[in-house]
């Protein structure tokens, strides 16, 4: 059995909506603090609902493919609904992902919220802050 399902290879050869948002209404960067790698994404937000999202990312495949789910996901959502955006439903999205590189696919459930922290933050909208956790915590995690 391939170790990448085709859904991976297709969204790390083709992934979609790459790139940067100039006027963008909430930005978030993060980093892996295991390997290093480094994600960013800006979204578009219009009377509560992202209309547009795009992402940058230093990261391997399996991050560049999560990234690429993860935009496609939750574009057109209502941002509660990306908020409740899990890696696990990334990876099911993906057809799975490796034991070893689920924790590329934290990068992004953790770079969406980073984008939706700073959207809150630029529009003095209130929140709780225990919906934005410092880090996610992944138990595979071992690089
Ligand atoms: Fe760093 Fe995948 S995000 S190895």
């Amino acid at each position: 059995m391939a170790l990448y399902s085709e859904k991976v290879m297709d969204h790390f050869r083709n992934p979609r909506n790459v790139g940067v948002i100039e006027d963008a209404d909430g930005i978030g960067e993060v980093g892996n603090a295991k390997c290093g790698d480094i994600m960013k994404f800006y979204i578009k937000v219009d009377d509560g609902i992202i209309t547009d999202i795009k992402f940058e990312t230093f990261g391997c495949g399996s991050a560049i493919a999560s990234a690429s789910m993860a935009t496609e996901l939750i574009k057109g959502q209502p941002v509660e609904k990306a908020l409740e955006l899990t890696n696990r439903a990334v990876v099911e999205a993906l057809d799975g992902l490796p034991v070893h590189k689920i924790h590329c696919s934290v990068l992004a459930e953790e770079v969406i919220k980073a984008a939706l922290k700073d959207y809150y933050d630029k529009n003095g909208i209130e929140y709780d802050p225990a919906m934005f956790p410092e880090t996610q915590d992944c138990e595979h995690c071992e690089l």
